[in-house]
């Protein structure tokens, strides 16, 4: 995993982000050399070389992978109004709205441009997934924000959410990876669902970071996601478990917008923890972890093959950013 994770540092090393108009582009090389865990090029790069792939030939698409994953961070921030990211401020803090808007698109067309770089007899099956994959983000992500509104979301409905918003682009990642080393159908099934379950794996754990973890570490502000009035798993599971009084304050809770959130997020804390909320959400998480390891068990390929992936998911389910 080690030499994977080199690999994906030295692609993003070598390749240049700023061109004129240079305030078009410093927000890109911004955000793009902050860096961040970049999960998806690992996942790319690692399922290209468990079919026996060719490293150069994938270069491009982990960029395009990532730099399409940057461009989701630009808007989504704008849209959560989040201030920090990777422990550093968000694009549009830093320079404006307008910026993040227009460097986010901008990253979007970046993204294909680094996808039609390498020629591959299967392009248009990997820019269809790509592109489907794409769309599927924003849907995920209109929900999202839908939700915000909405006190009566369901856990189905969350989980089909985060499918869209995350899930989707990590299988992608997968699944691409994949058909440039032209790996057999069934298998690319197998690592899809993989990825799939690792991607709600990883976005239950960011509700979770975002609820209980340390700003310092995590690189965003804690306790966004309620000032936000998201309709996490942890919210969604407190109202479950909640008895009838308590469930009233909490969804008056997540229906306001006081000017001053602090204490706010600090009583709605204060609820999950006596309503054991972590530990129910830790349990959602393991589950979705055991799945992805069965879907990874079923591909076809020697065993030994597998370790990066294996490796990934493991650093994965501890992760504390
Ligand atoms: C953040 O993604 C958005 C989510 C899907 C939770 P990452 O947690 O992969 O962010 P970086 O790229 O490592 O900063
Ligand atoms: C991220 O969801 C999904 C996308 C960016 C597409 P979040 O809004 O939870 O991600 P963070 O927590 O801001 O990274
Ligand atoms: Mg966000
Ligand atoms: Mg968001
Ligand atoms: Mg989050």
């Amino acid at each position: 995993m080690q030499t994977l994770l080199n690999q994906v540092k030295e692609i993003f090393d070598n390749e240049q982000f700023i061109f004129p108009p240079e305030h078009l582009y410093q927000p890109i090389d911004y955000t793009l050399r902050l860096g961040g865990k970049r999960i998806r090029p690992l996942l790319l790069l690692a399922a290209n070389q468990m079919f026996g792939g060719n490293p150069a030939q994938v270069h491009n698409a982990a960029l395009g992978i990532e730099t399409f994953h940057n461009f989701t961070l630009l808007h989504d921030d704008l849209m959560d109004k989040s201030p920090l990211r990777r422990g550093q401020p968000t694009v549009y803090r830093k320079w404006d709205e307008n910026t993040a808007i227009l460097s986010g698109d901008t990253m979007f067309a970046l993204a294909w441009r680094y996808f039609l770089r390498q020629p591959h007899p299967r392009l248009h099956d990997i820019l269809n997934c790509f592109n489907e994959t794409a769309i599927q983000v924003c849907e995920g992500q209109q929900y999202d924000m839908d939700f915000e509104q909405r006190q009566n979301v369901t856990l189905d409905e969350y989980m089909l959410m985060i499918r869209y918003k995350t899930a989707v682009l990590l299988a992608a990642a997968l699944k691409i990876g994949a058909l440039y080393a032209s790996a057999p159908d069934t298998d690319i099934d197998n690592l899809f669902q993989f990825g799939i379950h690792l991607g709600l794996a990883f976005q239950l754990q960011d509700d979770l970071l975002d609820a209980f973890g340390n700003t310092d570490t995590f690189g965003k502000q804690t306790g966004q996601d309620i000032r936000d009035n998201k309709k996490t798993y942890l919210i969604l599971t407190a109202l479950q478990t909640a008895p009838q009084p308590l469930r009233d304050e909490l969804t008056a809770l997540f229906s306001s917008t006081p000017a001053d959130t602090n204490p706010k997020v600090q009583r709605v804390l204060q609820i999950y923890s006596d309503l054991g909320i972590r530990s129910q959400v830790e349990q959602a998480i393991d589950q979705q972890f055991l799945q992805a390891a069965s879907c990874l068990d079923q591909i076809q390929v020697p065993d030994q093959n597998k370790t990066p992936l294996r490796d990934l998911a493991g650093t994965l389910s501890g992760r504390k950013k």
